[in-house]
């Protein structure tokens, strides 16, 4: 063989083994792909896991320079907040309050998207029932995806506070990983500002789907259900009145067995209920007696304004590592969860532990819902 023919050759074989093992992935797909291979698919999501990576602990994406989307969600507090306080500063000089309470990010992973009529699977449930508004990300199921999702802290007001796009796309330039974002979404991609921010949501998104990070199944009772692990008496018997429909029915929300196909169970059902939670002073937009949080039926999610049966529901969170919440429910008025369990069991029997008086003494029962919503508690 002569040596031309031989390095034709090795051409074909290089050709060959970059089609097998779609090394053509190094290849920018440009951030709105059309059909991928498999190989390109997984390249894609393990190249946007790390972006994704980088720029949840990247400040620099904020107006403040100050905050990342780590700095509310912390890693070592389940991507919960680390703070007791019931809602985080933010905006460009990290002095606007938020409205609600940090949730965590694990777990998300199995949240449906919204549904007014949401049906359990077969695998999970009775699939003839209506189980009514579920799903969605956020505490009212505004957002169906992480990468909706990511939208909204980059460009809130009172999250990282950018005031468009633009400015998103212009620090995603600046940042150390803009080279690895151009290889991902085209060398052309900070040229457009809608594309670039499209691209980092994605990322984002992605990133959050990483299981390790996001969904690891590593508490004490996932061993525990696996046979691999004990439980206290104290702590079967916790379990056995979580469960007990006629004492805490706890499990009827937040579901503590696996589901029929053997997935481990998430500790909610992702439905949105009103439950009255009492009204936080300590959130700044309170001090406006007018002021309500409704959660489903608004003021921040829009599209059920004026659906009165919707107004106070808000989505089962998931209990796993509640424990390492300072803060409790949508609003964060709760710091032990002590007093979250206790709320539940005294709730209408013992109003006056948790509403404050009016000024004749009585209790102001459900003072974080206006009286033509109570219909609606649960
Ligand atoms: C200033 C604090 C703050 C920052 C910074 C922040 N978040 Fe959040 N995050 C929140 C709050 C508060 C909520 C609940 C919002 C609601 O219910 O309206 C939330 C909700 C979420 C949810 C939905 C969780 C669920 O349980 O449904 C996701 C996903 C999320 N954030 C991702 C991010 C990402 C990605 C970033 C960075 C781009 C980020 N967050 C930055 C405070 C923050
Ligand atoms: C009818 C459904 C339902 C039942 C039953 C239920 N929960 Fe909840 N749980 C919710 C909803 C909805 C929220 C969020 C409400 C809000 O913030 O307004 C919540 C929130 C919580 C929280 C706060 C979690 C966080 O991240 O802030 C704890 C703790 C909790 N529930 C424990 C329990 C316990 C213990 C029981 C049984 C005594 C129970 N729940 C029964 C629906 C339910």
């Amino acid at each position: 063989m002569s040596p031309r023919t031989m390095r034709r050759k090795n051409h074909a074989i290089a050709l060959l083994a970059a089609s097998i093992v779609g090394a053509n992935t190094a290849e920018p797909l440009g951030v709105h792909p059309g059909p991928m291979t498999r190989a390109q698919a997984y390249a894609r999501a393990d190249a946007l896991t790390a972006l994704g990576r980088q720029m949840f602990f990247d400040p620099s994406l904020s107006a403040s320079g100050k905050q990342a989307c780590s700095s509310c969600h912390d890693p070592n507090h389940a991507f919960g907040p680390a703070s007791a306080s019931p809602v985080e500063m933010g905006g460009a000089k990290l002095d606007q309050p938020g409205v609600r309470a940090v949730p965590s990010l694990r777990y998300l992973q199995a949240a449906p998207a919204f549904s007014e009529h949401f049906y359990d699977s077969e695998d999970e449930g009775d699939e003839s029932v209506d189980n009514g508004p579920t799903g969605g990300l956020t505490w009212d199921g505004r957002a169906d995806h992480g990468k909706d999702q990511a939208r909204i802290p980059l460009l809130s007001p009172f999250e990282m506070g950018n005031k468009d796009k633009a400015q998103v796309a212009a620090s995603l330039g600046k940042a150390p990983y803009a080279d690895a974002f151009k290889a991902a979404f085209g060398a052309d991609v900070f040229d457009h500002p809608q594309d670039a921010f499209d691209a980092a949501v994605e990322a984002l998104g992605t990133f959050e789907q990483s299981s390790a990070d996001f969904y690891p199944y590593s508490s004490r009772y996932d061993a525990f259900l696996a046979g691999k692990a004990q439980l206290s008496a104290q702590e079967l018997r916790g379990r056995m009145l979580f469960e007990d429909e006629a004492k805490g029915n706890c499990a009827s929300c937040h579901l503590s067995e696996p589901a029929n196909d053997g997935e481990p169970p998430q500790f909610t059902d992702y439905g949105l209920i009103a439950i009255a939670v009492p009204r936080n002073p300590a959130i700044p937009a309170n001090s406006d007696p007018d002021n309500f949080d409704l959660g489903l039926c608004g003021p921040l999610r829009t599209d059920f304004k004026g659906r009165a049966e919707y107004c106070g529901l808000f989505e089962t969170p998931t209990l796993r590592n509640v424990a390492l919440r300072k803060s409790f429910f949508h609003n964060g008025y709760l710091h032990t969860l002590r007093d979250a369990v206790a709320f539940y069991s005294s709730r209408d029997s013992d109003p006056a532990r948790w509403y404050p008086k009016n000024a004749d003494g009585t209790v102001d029962k459900f003072d974080d819902l206006p009286r033509a919503y109570w219909p609606n508690l649960s």
